[in-house]
């Protein structure tokens, strides 16, 4: 798997040696005078239709500053099409959305990352044969002198520190990304965003690909950019991943909102059985099990097979 996620236009200005401490300058942190819960990125009753098809309608969602909203849905449901919206890539064809309380209609992907969005898809890439200070540094970059040269051992040391403070040990920064496991990459473009000052990271299906223990170190990383202060949208098929670090949970059905709760008001259990549509999951039941007993009176298929 592969990721990428652009440094935001809120990028630091720097000096090249300004970042080295606890206070980077791209690092953001729960706002200390209104609090870690404050409102970043709000929609209400948005919609999205290509043509005949409704992808999203009526979906209302807020994202605050150091919580973790998780977008979950099936096959379908308009995760993507709501992460297009948020990160500029479609316009929402009804509804508002608002960042920091001001109406937005993005019409580019730079545009929501000058509000300090930054997106992490799953299926493009960071480019795999450059090393990780490149990725992590990569339309960015940093620049000394008269002739602007690139000021390479800055960005190797920053890159390196900045990994390191999310407890990603990569001692060599000159190692082409490629080599690195889809759960390293992920974490670097969540250390980058995390970095260049990103205000809302939305990750989408960030464990999508990963195995049992790459996940959990992935998640353990988007709960660090919470608590950098980030507001993290998390989409994902995966309940069981979403409740190990969600603070407020939306699910999708078909375009419309069929669940929208926060931690308290809402169970594992009650988030899975939600998800795989409840009520339709239990008529599949029904219809599997009477299936499964035409079989088992029937064991050698003679009534399914006997052509009259
Ligand atoms: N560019 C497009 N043109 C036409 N229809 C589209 C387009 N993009 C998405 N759709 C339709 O919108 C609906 C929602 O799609 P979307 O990709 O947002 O779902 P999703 O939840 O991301 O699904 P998945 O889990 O498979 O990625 C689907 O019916 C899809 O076919
Ligand atoms: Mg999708």
């Amino acid at each position: 798997m592969s990721t990428q996620a652009q440094p935001t236009g809120s990028r630091p200005s720097r000096s090249g040696s300004t970042t080295s401490g606890r206070t980077g300058p791209g690092r953001t942190g729960p706002d200390p005078v209104s609090g870690p819960t404050t409102e970043i990125l709000r929609l209400t009753d948005v919609g999205k239709s290509y043509g005949n098809v409704h992808a999203l309608r009526g979906v209302s969602l807020t994202v605050r500053q150091g919580e973790i909203t998780c977008v979950l849905g099936d096959n379908g449901a308009g995760k993507s099409t709501l992460i297009k919206i948020i990160a500029g890539l479609h316009q929402h064809s009804e509804g508002v959305v608002m960042v920091n309380g001001e109406e937005i209609h993005f019409s580019s992907p730079r545009e929501s990352l000058d509000r300090g969005i930054a997106t992490v898809y799953q299926d493009l890439a960071l480019a795999p044969l450059m090393s990780v200070w490149r990725n992590f540094f990569m339309g960015a970059e940093i620049r000394r002198g008269l002739l602007r040269s690139l000021d390479v051992s800055a960005m190797k040391r920053i890159a390196g520190e900045e990994l390191l403070r999310m407890g990603i040990d990569i001692p060599d920064m000159d190692r082409p990304v490629g080599g690195l496991s889809g759960g390293q990459r992920q974490c670097i473009a969540i250390a980058r965003a995390v970095y260049f000052g990103a205000k809302v990271l939305i990750l989408d299906e960030p464990t999508a690909a990963l195995g049992v223990k790459q996940s959990g170190v992935v998640l353990k990383y988007v709960a660090r950019a919470r608590d950098a202060g980030l507001g993290v949208v998390f989409i994902t098929h995966n309940p069981h991943h979403a409740y190990l670090v969600g603070n407020h949970f939306v699910i999708l059905n078909r375009g419309l909102v069929s669940l929208d709760a926060s931690r308290s008001e809402v169970g594992l259990e009650q988030l899975t059985n939600e998800m795989a549509g409840g009520s339709e999951l239990e008529a599949l039941g029904h219809e599997l099990g009477s299936a499964l007993s035409e079989v088992e009176a029937d064991p050698d298929g003679e009534k399914a097979l006997r052509v009259s």
